[in-house]
């Protein structure tokens, strides 16, 4: 059988959804937060197989708990496929997730740290690296005994920094397994990486190529790994065929540019809230040209400059003044981190500042709102005029797909050239450095005076590619990949 056909099975941190249960004492699904959960539920929904994730809220725990071993079937909640849940100790959980994934490992991707004062490692690292390295094990265990539980080879899609070492960890325990892992996040050059402590950062290397086919939303993020993998001992670099040779073992790294469900974002779109949400949001925009952002709140997505980009705008045009509004929305992101909150904190401060210094009575040039709000956004995309997209470093952004996809505006996409999805997007954008004030500003500028003819063949030319990509060919061109790894394995 072909793996193109195998049981899929995937595991993330996140699952698609968290459970929760009502007044009423029943269960509800909440949609999970984020690209990735974006990106793998339109292609799960599609595909269908076995999504493992670990429980994250208390109705999640007490489904882990249960004498099923945490199995979901999704159809109850309009899904097309099961999850199972994995319970894993708080205390553990806080280290492997607050800690090391997001503290240390996402830090390290997106180049967060003020080299000045951070990092510093301790002790604590240490025993935190510990329970990292638990948790991934529990996960690889967990996937073991799916592929043993499955009649033909499971394909197994690993995903993310938080599970970097389960390719590894899963290859001891089957050696056969076919693995491919992928990297939601971008990835520092190597130099960068070398700030990490010498065992967190072999590990996670070595944990990565334990793996058949490794995945990246762009170019760069693939080199950049290949440049650090290359240098570990027993690891051989094959670039012009972009694999690596680990211990005799062939691992292939690949460039995979993740898409969403477009027709599924449609259809949330025409939903009678939705409209109303539009209409809402018309009313308070007025006759005011919109500027939308919309992000998790979180600190690689470079929110502070974004504001300071728009008064600067401000600044330099006040025939704009009273003709536009920004609005923010952010949806909370892992509070448990004191830079997150502080972030947060610092976000709102600078909003405060523009309306302080630009706004009166009738104007307000800036609101941010910050909750939970997908559906809000997917309401806000339909009606922008320009939608800022400036992240310092990102893996991929849906969001610059998700708001040309609905817009119905002709709305003009300001994209970093940092962000992976701009090798793709970049030419129907306008690109900025995300540090650069000047840059960002003569682009908002640009984009707010664009001639209509301009920004409907940019808009179109925008949703014509996010089309182009279906989620369910992001796993397909995967299985491919894995595939014909299965297939050299044999002949070899
Ligand atoms: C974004 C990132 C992913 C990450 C996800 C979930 O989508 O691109 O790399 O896994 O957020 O993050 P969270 O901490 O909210 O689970």
């Amino acid at each position: 059988m072909s793996l193109l056909d195998a049981p899929l099975v995937v595991a993330s941190n996140r699952g698609p959804v968290t459970f929760e249960r009502n007044e009423r004492g029943e269960l509800e699904a909440r949609r999970g937060s984020g690209g990735l959960v974006t990106a793998l539920l339109g292609a799960m929904q599609q595909v269908g197989g076995l999504w493992i994730a670990a429980a994250s809220s208390d109705a999640d725990r007490e489904l882990a708990g249960a004498a099923n071993g945490g199995l979901v079937d999704m159809a109850p909640f309009g899904g097309d496929y099961r999850v199972r849940l994995l319970d894993v100790e708080p205390d553990r959980y806080d280290a492997y997730y607050n800690r090391i994934s997001n503290g240390i490992l996402w830090f390290a991707h997106h180049s967060l740290w003020d080299t000045v004062h951070q990092p510093v490692f301790d002790d604590e690292t240490e025993r935190a690296w510990h329970e990292y390295v638990a948790v991934n094990r529990q996960f690889a265990e967990a996937l073991a005994e799916e592929a043993d539980r499955s009649v033909e080879p499971p394909a197994f899609l690993i995903q993310d920094y938080h599970l970097t070492l389960v390719p590894r960890l899963l290859r001891e325990l089957r050696p056969d397994a076919s693995i491919a892992r992928f990297s939601h996040t971008a990835i520092a050059g190597r130099t960068y990486l070398r700030s990490r402590p010498g065992r967190i950062r072999e590990g996670v290397l070595r944990g990565m190529l334990g793996a058949d086919v490794l995945g990246f939303h762009s170019q760069l993020w693939a080199e950049n790994f290949l440049m650090s993998a290359r240098s570990l001992p027993g690891v051989r670099a094959d670039l012009a065929r972009s694999r690596l040779i680990v211990e005799g073992r062939e691992v292939v790294v690949r460039i995979h540019p993740i898409s969403i469900d477009a027709s599924g974002l449609r259809e949330a779109a025409a939903a009678p809230e939705v409209a109303a949400l539009r209409r809402e949001l018309n009313r308070w925009r007025g006759d005011a040209r919109l500027i939308l952002r919309v992000d998790r709140l979180e600190l690689s997505k470079n929110i502070v400059r974004g504001f300071q980009a728009y008064a600067l705008f401000l600044r330099t045009h006040p025939e704009w003044r009273h003709r536009v509004r920004f609005l923010v929305l952010l949806s909370p992101s892992r509070m448990d981190l004191p830079e997150y909150r502080t972030y947060g904190e610092e976000c709102v401060a600078e909003a405060e500042l523009v309306n302080r210094e630009f706004g009166d009575e009738e104007w307000q040039p800036v609101e941010v709102r910050v909750k939970d709000d997908y559906i809000g956004a997917v309401a806000a995309y339909g009606i922008s005029d320009v939608l800022l997209v400036n992240p310092i470093y990102d893996g991929m952004n849906l969001v610059a797909m998700e708001g040309p996809l609905l817009n119905r505006r002709g709305g003009v996409l300001v994209l970093s050239r940092n962000a992976g999805a701009y090798w793709r997007l970049g030419k129907h954008a306008l690109a900025v450095n995300p540090f650069d004030l000047r840059e960002t500003a003569d682009a908002i500028f640009r984009a707010l005076e664009m001639p209509r003819e301009e920004r409907v063949r940019r808009a179109r030319g925008l949703s014509r590619l996010v089309w182009s990509n279906p989620p369910e060919r992001w796993v397909r061109t995967q299985l491919e990949d894995l595939e014909r790894a299965r297939l050299r394995r044999r002949i070899g």
